[in-house]
């Protein structure tokens, strides 16, 4: 993958609420991270005391100081060093923050670069909204893949999300710079269980992904959309994938909370199948070591691949196809 393409990205890492009093360590892309909350204020720096290399993480904070456990070196919310316990006329030092940002409960990094901050969840408020973290010992593109390519789903959520009868649907896609969408015009309704009991008519699916890999999905019925299911995929480690989810519902007079009780068992029972299969994806993957088949029914690989790995442009589809 790109990593010097992705380390100037902005990223939602964690929830707000798991950054207290204590340092919290955090792994982006492969770096370890140390997040403290100071005045009120967060702040991240790499993992590592410039001292002896150890974990920062492992120190504490006191008063309004990040100080580390071995020889008790205190830096301040910028990273200036503070104090050096038993030296008097030490080197000034200091450690590179990194840039963070609390938006809505949601911790967001971006390790390099100035590249401008934009919140990809914001949504109309005619909606209400729910988010969750999830994590996955699995592939960083094929966990997208797996989000965005319905041909998986008669199968891997047989009768949750398509039932066996087929579905038709003609799909186009769109390109651009920045991501693809593919456009799913649904001939006969999408026949699983949660289409049976939550949605009322859904006639058109769309699903895109933008560069650093937020992938959404909307659901339309007669051009308004109903219904809304966003993930940022986050990039932890290889082989480690964190997924920030987020779900949308047009609010009606049954309240949103409720429905997002009756949801939430289905969306989780879809996740654990989609995570089953990932991770061993992964595992046999790694084993095999050998390249893979891609199939013009394949929608949204070839996009990915051009995201991630600066492949060749993927083709844009123009479609029927028959689930
Ligand atoms: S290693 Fe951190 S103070 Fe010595
Ligand atoms: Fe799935």
């Amino acid at each position: 993958m790109n990593i010097e393409k992705l380390k100037k990205e902005w990223f939602p890492l964690f929830n707000s609420k798991e950054l207290k009093g204590k340092p919290l360590a955090k792994t982006l892309l492969g770096f370890k991270l140390v997040f403290v909350r100071i005045d009120n204020e967060v702040t991240c720096f790499e993992d590592r005391c410039p001292h002896r290399n150890v974990p920062l993480s492992k120190g504490s904070i006191v008063n309004s100081q990040l100080r580390c456990n071995y020889h008790g070196w205190s830096f301040d919310k910028t990273g200036e060093l503070k104090n050096i316990p038993g030296c008097k006329n030490c080197n000034s030092i200091k450690i590179q923050a990194i840039s963070t940002k609390e938006i809505d409960r949601i911790v967001w990094v971006r390790l390099e670069g100035d590249k401008e901050f934009y919140n990809n969840f914001l949504f109309s408020e005619i909606y209400s909204s729910t988010t969750n973290f999830k994590h996955l010992k699995a592939d960083f593109v094929h966990s997208i893949e797996n989000f965005l390519d319905p041909t998986h789903t008669p199968f891997i959520h047989r009768g949750l999300l398509r039932s066996e009868n087929g579905q038709s649907m003609s799909v186009t896609q769109e390109s651009d710079e920045h991501g693809f969408k593919t456009y799913y015009k649904l001939n006969n309704m999408q026949n699983g269980l949660i289409n049976k009991l939550f949605d009322s008519g859904i006639d058109e699916n769309i699903a895109s992904c933008n560069f650093p890999g937020f992938a959404k999905i909307d659901y339309l019925k007669n051009n308004k959309l109903l219904f809304r299911v966003s993930v940022f995929f986050v990039p932890i480690n290889k082989g480690e994938v964190q997924m920030v989810v987020n779900v949308s519902l047009l609010k009606t007079f049954v309240p949103s909370f409720l429905k997002f009780i009756l949801l939430r068992p289905f969306l989780e029972l879809a996740f654990y199948q989609d995570k089953k299969i990932l991770e061993s994806q992964y595992k046999e993957n790694i084993f095999f070591k050998k390249s893979y088949e891609i199939v013009d029914s394949d929608l949204v690989i070839n996009h990915l691949l051009h995201m991630f790995y600066d492949k060749p442009t993927g083709k844009n589809k123009v479609m029927d196809i028959e689930l």
